[in-house]
């Protein structure tokens, strides 16, 4: 059932971006912090089972892109994304309006600069191999999941690593 839904999701990002950005508008984009390419989403619904990410109050994606990854943890629980690009904010409310999704949240701006403490559950997916989040996560308690190959922090304490049909997953408990 739920694999219907992620196609579902799949389906309304791809219509939405063509209907704002222009037929042959790709999900690819340049913002002020990096790149914007989409995580593989059937391999996210199936990394968020084995983390069971239901047993999480409240999820945030740092670098929430069209709001995809949001929209499927919103599947397990609360759900929340910090996205720097305002196109692509606008594209993830319009993602929240089309599928109703009343669960979700999403903030425009840079996740550094955000409170983290009410999230339990980290999701990113970074585009290079240095990521600037330790000062975020200072004090911070919970679980991060880590997609794709770029940025293996070294010091945090690994926990689990899994590959589905294309990309891995690493997850890292923190505090
Ligand atoms: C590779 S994309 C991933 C998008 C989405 N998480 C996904 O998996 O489909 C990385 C996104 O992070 C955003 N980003 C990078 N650094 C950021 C920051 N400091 N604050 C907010 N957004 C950031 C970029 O603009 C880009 O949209």
């Amino acid at each position: 059932m739920d694999s219907v839904e992620v196609k579902r999701i799949e389906e309304v990002c791809q219509r939405l971006l063509s209907d704002f950005c222009g037929k042959e508008a790709l999900p690819y984009k340049k913002t002020k912090k990096g790149l914007w390419a989409t995580s593989v989403t059937k391999d996210v619904y199936l990394a968020f089972r084995w983390a069971s990410l239901e047993k999480y109050r409240q999820f945030v994606d740092l670098g929430s892109g069209d709001g995809r990854v949001v929209a499927i943890a919103s599947l397990f629980t609360m759900a929340a994304g910090i996205e720097i690009d305002p196109e692509l904010h606008w594209l993830s409310l319009q993602l929240k309006d089309a599928l109703e999704l009343d669960n979700v949240a999403f903030y425009l701006g840079d996740f550094q600069d955000f409170n983290l403490h009410q999230f339990d559950f980290i999701y990113m997916y970074p585009d290079r191999a240095r990521i600037n989040i330790e000062s975020a996560i200072a004090g911070w308690r919970g679980v991060v999941m880590i997609a794709g190959h770029h940025f293996q922090p070294s010091g945090w304490q690994k926990i689990g690593e899994k590959k589905f049909s294309v990309e891995k997953f690493s997850l890292y408990s923190i505090g």
